[in-house]
């Protein structure tokens, strides 16, 4: 039975609210997906969280009866997303009570609402509830007629707390039936049964409790009303679709990207799966970006940041070889803009995020999926079929490879990973970080702060040079102050003057040894826990080391002197930014260290390949000018008054350490070299955003620069020998090869159209007829299952009569299988997904679709002749006469 009238999805949205206005309710709107104040959850998951402080009796509501359509955003399902059903983001329209009606109202309403206002039919409608409420089923009876016998209990009905703690009760949940022919078929098949019959679209939650962290459960002030239902899934109901992706909100996304992918939607599961989801993600993200996530590693920003990995991969799978999901953004935008009018005020931000982060994860792609094919490869070979941790976590860890990812590829490929494998080499990663991280943060400040009392500032020697001499003042082990340690003890030196730089302004800190005259403490790292005071952080390696001793010191010279070349280059950047870009350059964050140096800073626009070359030349030239370095110390407003540049929002002294050369002026307490002629050489090697607004330029100088500009130049050699032409050829070869590839695929294509054509037409010369109609079921040789699928076509093309056709081919080491039914058959009981699941089932795997167009396939190949014979059977036992 269809449903009569046809709404679109805004259209069930406003009547949704205008009823509940209509009953003495006041609209609000819907809150962020970021929950305000609310630590408990990650997004909103529910209309009910933003009524939650009211449930509880600690704020007023703006009104007792509350109305809302709500943005919501489910994580439990992202690996799913992708079938008929799953979605992450939806809307939830929802009407609460805070302490006015209860279970009479909320059921009364919903059922008016249902059967009046959208005119579901009342015999597709179920209502479950909780086995202990015995309230419930007398209004459902008294409202609805239901008999009790007809309101089936379900242990299930039960909702909340949203998150660790909050308020719950028990629920009366209402059904939809799609109609037998989505049921398993069981006699007791009803609402709660897992198959695809029966359809939960709206919870009516009696809010009655609080529940605490440890579980315990006690009755909330007042008795409130909370209901959810998914926008969703009623326009779905309403409209008589077979999913969520068919109806108005979803089909618009999904035509388009079958559109751009030459599919078409309803054909092939494995490019619907594709498009399904984007279909969600896009919308996801927009709405997330929209409400001011970012994509980053961990909490929210980790599942923006996955579900936009998992849309642009599976684009991937759909042929999409430029980004797309700002294009897929302006769709979403187009279709829901209306309502939300956030996405159009921040339409250019949410697509500068997505482009930003798409062509970001595009690079980490396509190296990732190279590793992770050439490894199955040899994986395969070796017939292995769990990829090891430690192979996941080097592509997670050194290629920033997503684990989900290799998972849900190996998975498709027949592969499992060493999940617990993986575990441990990820532990030992943060146990190698940790343990000298933990050390150095263990130490208890107070000891320090005593030292520091009482000998005061350290004098800092390390401007002139890297070698000193002076005494030990004081020593601490595990946060206490000690007179001696020895061999092999951890420690950290206090030294009465020191040439070791402590970290700060950027630059990392000196690493080197300290000398006595019965022992060597090697430092690793140099810190300046309180102002003007240095302390060594380390390891004692030989024999004591004493209080009052007097040491020597030797910083690790290559490192300072490399760390020095990055610090000095720093300054040339920032300066030759300045020049480029203007005055709103500002240095956001730098880190200097003897292998790179990385620059942070505020910019009003991206840097292109013309522009880093440009800069580089610049750094270059004022390199080879070898201009002196000088530094000055002099009160603050006088550097100011020179121009220096100083940092945005840092608190300065009043008398400033100014370090000058060339144009460059600014104000920094770190070690340089003596003329800019020292840096040697600068390369950037990459330029990219880390947030809107701020680019981060990684460089190279010194003997890192040049082992990375003769690291290129080899690869170009060993290409240009791969290639047999001169390293100058390369390029115009390359291209020439792309174009020949490009050419044989042509052929290859055309050699497969004529081969089908060809198959099409022997097979519909072989049809076997029944009745009055044509039966073919046999095996072709196709490469994929949009050839197969186009066979199908062809040979129902050729055939005279009504047709039943079902192809089979063997690729991918599985066969897969199309199947067609003529539209006049599927009246007369063939039913294409139902043959399809039978020979799916055969093969050992599975089958399913429309009543024209099924597939399926499964991995026994020993038995396909059975399985294709059944199609036979299938027919004789099926066919109804005309
Ligand atoms: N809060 C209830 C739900 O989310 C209505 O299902």
């Amino acid at each position: 039975m269809s449903v009569e009238i046809t709404l679109t999805s805004t259209e069930v949205r406003a009547r949704f609210l205008d009823f509940y206005v209509s009953k003495g309710h006041v609209k609000v709107p819907s809150s962020s997906l970021v929950p305000y104040n609310d630590p408990t959850v990650l997004l909103t998951t529910a209309g009910m969280q933003q009524m939650i402080p009211y449930f509880l009796g600690r704020e007023t509501p703006p009104a007792i009866r509350l109305t809302s359509a709500q943005k919501c955003f489910r994580t439990t399902d992202i690996d799913i997303v992708g079938n008929q059903r799953t979605l992450t983001f939806f809307e939830m329209l929802g009407n609460f009570s805070v302490g006015d009606y209860f279970k009479r109202e909320a059921i009364s309403y919903a059922w008016e609402f249902l059967t009046q206002v959208v005119g579901l039919p009342a015999d597709r409608l179920h209502p479950t509830v909780h086995p202990a409420d015995d309230e419930s089923p007398v209004y459902w009876h008294e409202i609805a007629g239901f008999p009790d016998e007809a309101i089936v209990r379900l242990e299930d009905n039960w909702w909340g707390p949203p998150g660790a703690s909050g308020p719950c009760g028990p629920d009366s949940e209402i059904y939809y039936d799609r109609g037998v022919e989505h049921g398993c078929g069981r006699a007791d098949c009803k609402p709660g049964c897992d198959c695809e019959r029966f359809l939960e679209i709206w919870n009516l939650v009696f809010m009655q409790f609080y529940q605490d962290l440890e579980g315990k459960r006690t009755p909330l002030p007042r008795k409130n009303i909370d209901t959810g239902m998914g926008l969703e899934r009623l326009t779905m109901v309403i409209q008589g679709k077979e999913s969520v992706f068919d109806t108005d909100m979803f089909r618009a996304v999904i035509d388009h990207f079958a559109g751009l992918s030459n599919t078409v939607y309803g054909r092939d599961v494995r490019t619907d799966t594709s498009l399904r989801v984007i279909a969600d993600h896009a919308r996801a993200l927009v709405f997330l970006a929209a409400d001011g996530v970012l994509p980053s590693n961990e909490g929210r920003g980790y599942i923006f940041r996955r579900i936009l990995r998992r849309a642009v991969r599976h684009g991937k799978l759909l042929g999409f070889d430029k980004p797309f999901l700002s294009v897929a953004a302006d769709v979403v935008i187009a279709l829901m803009g209306d309502h939300y009018t956030e996405l159009r005020q921040q339409r250019d931000r949410i697509v500068e995020i997505l482009n930003l982060e798409e062509r970001k994860f595009g690079q980490t792609l396509t190296t990732g999926l190279n590793l992770l094919n050439q490894l199955l490869d040899e994986l395969r070979a070796q017939r292995h079929t769990v990829i090891p941790g430690e192979a996941v976590f080097r592509l997670y860890d050194t290629h920033g490879f997503p684990v989900e990812l290799t998972q849900e590829i190996a998975a498709e490929q027949g592969f499992t990973i060493d999940t617990a494998g993986f575990e441990q080499a990820m532990q030992r990663q943060q146990e190698r970080s940790r343990s000298f991280n933990t050390f150095v943060q263990a130490q208890d400040d107070t000891a320090l702060t005593e030292i520091f009392k009482r000998v005061g500032a350290t004098e800092f020697t390390g401007y002139q040079g890297i070698t000193g001499s002076g005494h030990v003042v004081g020593l601490v082990v595990d946060g206490q102050e000690v007179e001696s340690i020895s061999a092999p003890q951890q420690a950290l030196v206090i030294l009465d003057s020191t040439p070791f730089y402590a970290e700060s302004g950027g630059q990392i800190g000196d690493r080197g040894d300290i000398l006595a005259s019965m022992g060597v403490f090697q430092v690793q790292d140099t810190r300046r826990p309180l102002k003007g005071f240095i302390v060594h952080y380390g390891q004692l390696h030989e024999g004591h080391l004493r209080v009052g001793e007097r040491v020597q010191m030797d910083v690790v010279e290559q490192r300072r002197a490399d760390t020095m070349r990055n610090h000095s280059a720093t300054h040339l950047l920032h300066k030759a930014l300045r020049d480029m870009l203007g005055t709103q350059v500002e240095q956001r964050g730098s880190l200097v260290e003897p292998e790179r140096l990385r620059f942070d800073f505020t910019s009003p626009r991206a840097l292109g390949k013309e522009d880093i070359a440009q800069l580089d030349a610049q750094i270059n030239r004022w390199i080879r000018a070898n201009f002196p370095v000088h530094t000055n110390i002099m009160p603050i407003k006088d550097a100011l008054s020179t121009g220096a540049m100083a940092l945005f929002g840092e608190k300065y002294d009043d008398l400033v350490r100014v370090v000058s050369m060339g144009s460059s002026t600014e104000l920094c307490g770190g070690t340089h070299c003596r003329s800019t002629g020292e840096i040697g050489l600068y390369v950037t090697v990459q330029e990219t955003s880390i947030a809107a607004g701020i680019r981060r330029i990684e460089a190279l100088t010194g003997r890192e620069a040049e082992a990375y500009l003769r690291e290129r130049s080899r690869q170009v050699e060993t290409l240009a020998e791969r290639l047999q032409v001169a390293p100058d050829g390369v390029v115009g070869r390359v291209e020439q090869l792309m174009q020949e590839l490009a050419q044989a695929r042509r052929q290859v294509a055309q050699f497969q159209r004529e081969g089908a054509v060809r198959q099409a037409e022997e097979v519909a010369a072989h049809a076997q007829h029944i009745a009055d109609i044509a039966v073919v079921a046999t095996t072709v040789d196709a490469p994929d299952d949009k050839v197969l699928r186009e066979m199908g076509d062809m040979v129902r093309n050729r055939l005279q009569q009504t047709a039943v056709v079902v192809l089979a081919s063997t690729f991918d080491e599985r066969v897969s299988i199309q199947v067609s039914v003529d539209a006049k058959l599927t009246k007369r009981g063939l039913h294409a997904g139902k043959i399809a699941a039978t020979v799916g089932e055969r093969l050992g795997g599975k089958g399913g679709g429309r009543p024209e167009s099924a597939q399926g396939g499964g991995k026994n190949r020993a038995e396909l002749g059975a399985a294709l014979d059944l199609v036979f059977r299938f027919v004789k036992e099926h066919l109804v006469e005309a």
